[in-house]
Formats: structure tokens, C-alpha cells, sequence
């Protein structure tokens, strides 16, 4: 049966009506077309669905929708718009660090975390900060370069 919540979304508040087992990555991606955080495992093994909860990044396939209400949701579509990308966004543009995609989503918010809390990562900390994010395509060192990148232009 399912039961009427309020999710703060990108500070937008949703109401709607979620299975008590369904997960925040289906409601995000099946229900309000926030097709941003990625499915890839499903299972907690990725992190292409990486969204935040309260500025804390987690993977929303293992979140219940339910259990994240009253708390403050951000996903990647929440970053940065198309005129005014976030300089993590930018960045990963700038250094080729995107192929795929799939797993962009996700290396945002674990970036985005990382410079939140230090703004000047050596790159032991950076790959250390997305060692819980795959990507099949990169090799990582574009990523790398690109939060790199980023860092020193959110510091100039
Ligand atoms: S889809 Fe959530 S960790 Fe892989
Ligand atoms: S760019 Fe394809 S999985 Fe990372």
C-alpha cells in the first residue's frame, strides 16, 4: 500500500504517493524524472546514483523514499543549470574527463562533497574521495584532472 510523502528536492517540496520498500534512485528517476543519478548496480557498488541528503552524499539506490522525508535532497539537476554550470560541471567538460556519462552524476556529488570539506585536494585525496564511484570508460585520470581543475578555479 502505499503512503503519501513530502520529499525536499532540490528546494522544491513533492508530494507523492511511494511504496513503503521503494527505493529514492525510482521515485527520483520513475516518478519525478530526475533521470541525473544513474541505476547501475542497484545494489550499493557504484555510485552513479549518488545524490545528497542532508549535504551528505549517499546512494540513493540504497535509501527508501520514505525514510529521507524532512530531510534536504540535492541531485546533480540541483548543482548547477545549463547556463550556469557548477565549476565541477565545467571542469569535467573542460578536461575531457566525461565519455560515457553514466557515471558523471555521481563523481559530481563525490566531488562536490570533497571541496565542501577541502577546497585544495592533493590527488591522493581526490581518487581516495571517488573511490566509491566506477567508471568503465576514463581510466579516472581525467576525472582527477578535472577536479583538480575546479578546485584551483573555485579557489582563485
Ligand atoms: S546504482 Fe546505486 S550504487 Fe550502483
Ligand atoms: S564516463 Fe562512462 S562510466 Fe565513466
Amino acid at each position: 500500500m502505499k503512503k503519501l510523502i513530502e520529499l525536499d528536492i532540490n528546494d522544491e517540496v513533492h508530494e507523492l504517493a511511494v511504496r513503503p520498500d521503494a527505493s529514492l534512485l525510482n521515485v527520483l528517476r520513475g516518478e519525478l524524472g530526475l533521470v541525473g543519478p544513474k541505476k547501475g548496480c542497484d545494489t550499493g557498488g557504484c555510485g552513479c546514483c549518488s545524490v545528497e541528503v542532508d549535504g551528505k552524499v549517499v546512494y540513493s539506490c540504497m535509501v527508501y523514499a520514505a525514510s529521507v522525508e524532512g530531510r534536504k535532497i540535492r541531485t546533480v539537476e540541483g548543482i548547477g543549470t545549463a547556463d550556469s554550470l557548477h565549476p565541477l560541471q565545467q571542469a569535467f567538460i573542460d578536461a575531457g574527463a566525461v565519455q560515457c556519462g553514466y557515471c558523471t552524476s555521481g563523481m559530481l556529488m563525490a566531488a562536490k562533497q570533497l571541496l565542501e570539506t577541502n577546497p585544495s585536494p592533493d590527488d591522493d585525496e581526490i581518487r581516495q574521495a571517488i573511490a566509491g564511484n566506477l567508471c568503465r570508460c576514463t581510466g579516472y585520470s581525467k576525472i582527477v584532472d578535472a577536479i583538480r581543475l575546479a578546485a584551483s578555479r573555485m579557489a582563485a
